[in-house]
């Protein structure tokens, strides 16, 4: 089975292609995040795990997430982690998050993808997104034969900088940066209410039409990213940057795509 937790579609990309491959179940975690559902899921065939890389580890969202649900049937788990460029070392704790709710690690992988981070700087432009895009597919298509061929991700040694990225700097990430206070909205905002509804934590109110966001924010970018008249800005850091979208909304919202 493939699960995913995806910000602003490349993860979701990335495992409807493994899906494919491998003719299995995809299951959107965004919905069950947002829904507050955990879940109790029954596999045979590996569960293959696709989220982005948040500081250089699988996203604290979809770790609490995984933590709270329950895995039955196959114990082998893999890893898929889309990417600006690097996953640092999050293998080890995507390990340790394996042992504590009884699954078998067999590895971490990265795939490089269009970074997203419009609060933090510069994003690649639409064209580059897409050779991005159409690079990945070969690689992604590697792991899945991995993935029923029953073999492991292949593992690497990380580097004394890796293993800083993933541990204190991705702890001080969280508690520093990882905020919605940068968010602001302009006059270009329609009151579609997209940004509300596609939120995974629920954390974006509409008032007067517009967004307000109520401080439980995990940065996945969906709002900023797929707002339709880039309405909604980062402090400075996402001005005249391009916003990378590519979610499909009813495959991830089901029939409630609509409003989203
Ligand atoms: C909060 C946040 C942290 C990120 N940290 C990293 C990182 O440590 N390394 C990296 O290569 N890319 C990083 N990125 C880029 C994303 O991992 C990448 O663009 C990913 O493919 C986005 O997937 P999505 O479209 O499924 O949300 C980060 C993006 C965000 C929003
Ligand atoms: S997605 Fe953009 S236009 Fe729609 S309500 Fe949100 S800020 Fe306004
Ligand atoms: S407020 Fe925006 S960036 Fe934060 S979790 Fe919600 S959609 Fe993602």
């Amino acid at each position: 089975m493939i699960l995913y937790f995806s910000g602003t579609g490349n993860s979701q990309r990335a495992a409807v292609q493994m899906a494919e491959r491998l003719d299995d179940e995809l299951i959107s975690v965004n919905r069950l995040i947002k829904d507050g559902t955990t879940g109790s899921f029954r596999s045979d065939r590996p569960w293959t795990f696709v989220a982005p890389t948040y500081s250089w580890r699988v996203p604290v969202v979809m770790e609490r997430w995984m933590e709270s649900a329950r895995f039955e049937g196959s114990r082998e788990a893999y890893f898929v982690l889309t990417c600006g460029g690097s996953v640092g070392n999050a293998a080890p704790y995507a390990r340790r998050l394996c042992e504590r709710i009884g699954l078998r690690f067999r590895g971490l992988a990265g795939v490089a993808m269009p970074e997203n981070y419009l609060a933090l700087g510069p994003t690649p432009t639409e064209s580059e997104c897409r050779a991005i895009m159409e690079k990945a597919r070969p690689r992604i298509d590697e792991l899945a034969e991995l993935v029923r061929a029953g073999e492991p991700f292949p593992a690497k040694r990380a580097t004394l900088a890796e293993r800083l990225e993933s541990g204190p700097v991705n702890v001080l990430f969280y508690r520093c940066f990882v905020h919605d206070k940068g968010f602001s909205v302009s006059n270009e905002c329609i009151s579609c209410g997209r940004c509300a509804a596609r939120c995974p934590l629920n954390n974006i109110r509409l008032e007067g039409g517009r967004p307000t966001w109520q401080g439980t924010c995990t940065h996945c970018m969906a709002c900023i990213g797929g707002c339709p008249t880039e309405a909604i800005e980062y402090k400075s850091a996402s001005r005249g940057r391009h916003r990378h979208y590519v979610m499909d909304d009813e495959l991830c919202w089901g029939s409630e795509a609509n409003s989203r």
